[in-house]
């Protein structure tokens, strides 16, 4: 669905997620979010927040986990995914601490492996994500799944590609700065999402959107494992979506 920008696109896709909360909670069930971190998905986050203050939209009842978090990496460092997501959401609404979930930037290599199985065993005891939000990186990642990344690929430790580094090098303040691996939700959680959403705006990002989508399935664009979910929704803005 392409939108006149990115502020339209994000209002819409606030109101869905508010949808599925309402819907969710009516029916006396919390709601399971899979959240995403960058810059693109900050308006729906504010849009959200929005929503909470003016009509009321309670997270009393919302059960987050995140795609991913840089390895190793402090929660409190200016670049980890979880001061962006509490600076970006939960610090400003009424979400219990307990029901953020983020992959660990902390936990020694030893432990990792069992963190994964947990955090996918969680989202399975809660009967899966409600819903999926995705960002894309310019190689065509989702999450942190690099190209090479399986359809069945489960939640680990990843060795990020060059491309994401040089594209965190500015968040870093230079490239020897940025993390050589992180920890990320497998591309097979997010094909298991009850519904994904995936976000693009720019034009930065219009030859991957069309690869992503119009493009053969292959772990050379982990994006493209899209094309095989029953639930999917590309939202995007004129200029991602000015090579389709
Ligand atoms: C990072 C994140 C991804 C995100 C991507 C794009 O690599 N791990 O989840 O989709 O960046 O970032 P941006 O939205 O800033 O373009």
């Amino acid at each position: 669905k392409i939108y006149k920008d990115a502020a339209e696109a994000s209002k819409a896709v606030a109101q869905e997620i508010a949808k599925i909360i309402r819907r969710k909670n009516a029916s006396g069930k919390p709601a399971v979010l899979g959240l995403a971190t960058g810059s693109t998905p900050k308006k729906v986050y504010a849009e959200l927040i929005r929503l909470h203050k003016v009509e009321g939209l309670s997270f009393e009842n919302v059960i987050t986990f995140n795609l991913d978090e840089y390895y190793p990496m402090q929660p409190d460092a200016v670049q980890s995914y979880h001061r962006f997501m509490k600076e970006q959401l939960f610090d400003h609404v009424n979400i219990a601490p307990e029901n953020c979930h983020i992959p660990t930037g902390t936990l020694p290599l030893e432990k990792l492996a069992i963190f994964c199985k947990e955090y996918e065993a969680q989202i399975e005891e809660l009967g899966g994500l409600d819903i999926q939000i995705l960002g894309i990186g310019r190689n065509g990642h989702i999450g942190f799944n690099e190209p090479g990344s399986l359809v069945n690929s489960k939640t680990r430790l990843m060795t990020l590609d060059i491309t994401t580094r040089m594209d965190a090098a500015g968040d870093f303040g230079t490239l020897v700065k940025v993390p050589r691996r992180a920890v990320t939700m497998g591309v097979k959680a997010i094909m298991e999402a009850k519904r994904v959403v995936l976000l693009a705006f720019g034009e930065h990002k219009a030859q991957v959107i069309k690869e992503a989508i119009e493009g053969t399935v292959s772990e050379k664009i982990p994006a493209s494992y899209l094309q095989g979910h029953q639930n999917v929704r590309f939202i995007l803005d004129e200029a991602s979506a000015s090579e389709l």
